[in-house]
């Protein structure tokens, strides 16, 4: 497997490049790219670790070296928030650069799979799409919008509220990557109970960690390390479920059946090409139907702005 990290020589790209040297399968590819000089220096302090993974690093106008034979891609090229900041505000920027990185994974590694975690990612992932569609390339079981780092902070905040090992929790969350249509489904946490009270503030806690950690950083970035170990957890999953193991699930953004908007996400089965599968997740609680359906306008919102970008 060759996995590329874009943004590489980012708060997130360095912790997810550290978590994939460490963690992907023997014999694997590692490449970097990164529009800073620093990039192949990052790469090379990288192969320094006694790991059976080789690392490459790349930087410059051009990402086609890393991405040559790609199998996975995954994207935290951009700016990311400041103080103050939502993820909105990011679009100017981010935009322009997932519209001319999916232009080139459309001509250098079209069957890759691509992992978006540039934000905001309910309106970058529609822009890699319809760049992908316009290419002739496009397979929507090969792109995701990376939520992973609502999973886990979910799970996390869950093992603290509950006085439980998060390792063991798992929580389903829907919908979108910011604020509202973030949905962690704490009716379906197998063997816990919460109040209303809980459920409220769990939600709104899960909706606002990222404004946590941007503040708590006081103008120095956003989530990186969390959002490393995210993305690695999503994309070591997607390597092994590429390479044939049986029952990998992950949440992630995904186009899906259409049923509430045209990106969704929730869990996903996945398999050698992909998406093997869209999962249901359950019956929701009058809570969790009502907060799905006030989040709707807003996802199909940043949704539309995507498409009328790529246009
Ligand atoms: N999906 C999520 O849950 C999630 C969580 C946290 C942050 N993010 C987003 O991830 C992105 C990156 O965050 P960060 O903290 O790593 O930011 P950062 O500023 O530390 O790193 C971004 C990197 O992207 C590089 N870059 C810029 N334009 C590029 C291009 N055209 N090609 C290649 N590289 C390019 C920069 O040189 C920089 O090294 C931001 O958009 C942020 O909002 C997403």
């Amino acid at each position: 497997m060759k996995v590329a990290v874009i943004g590489a020589a980012g708060g997130i790209g360095q912790a997810l490049a550290l978590l994939l040297k460490n963690n992907l399968p023997a014999g694997s590819d590692l490449a970097l790219y990164d529009i800073a000089p620093v990039t192949p220096g990052v790469a090379a302090d990288l192969g320094h670790i006694p790991t059976p993974v080789t690392v490459s690093g790349f930087s410059g106008e051009d990402p086609t070296p890393a991405l040559v034979d790609a199998d996975v891609v995954l994207i935290s090229a951009g700016v990311a928030r400041k103080p103050g900041m939502d993820r909105e505000d990011l679009f100017n920027v981010n935009a322009g650069i997932v519209k001319s990185l999916a232009e080139k994974i459309a001509v250098v590694c079209p069957t890759a799979c691509v992992g978006i975690i540039t934000n905001p990612v309910n309106t970058t992932v529609a822009i890699a799409a319809d760049v992908l569609k316009k290419a002739g390339v496009y397979d929507k079981r090969r792109l995701f919008g990376v939520t992973t780092l609502d999973v886990i902070r979910s799970e996390t905040f869950v093992g603290q509220l509950k006085g439980l090992d998060p390792t063991k929790i798992n929580v389903p969350v829907i919908g979108g990557h910011s604020g509202v249509t973030i949905l962690p489904l704490l009716s379906q946490v197998e063997g816990v109970e919460f109040s209303s009270e809980e459920v409220s503030w769990l939600t709104i806690r899960i909706q606002d960690a990222g404004t946590e950690v941007v503040e708590a950083k006081a103008g120095g970035g956003s989530a990186t390390l969390s959002m490393g170990q995210a993305a690695c957890r999503f994309g070591l999953s997607l390597v092994r479920a590429l390479q044939g193991e049986a029952n990998i699930v992950e949440c992630a953004y995904v186009e899906g059946r259409g049923e509430h908007t045209r990106f969704f996400a929730q869990p996903v089965k996945l398999g050698k090409e992909g998406v093997e599968e869209i999962l249901g997740y359950g019956e929701l609680s009058d809570f969790e139907r009502s907060s799905l359906d006030g989040m709707l306008e807003t996802l199909s919102n940043d949704i539309s702005k995507g498409e009328a970008f790529a246009k």
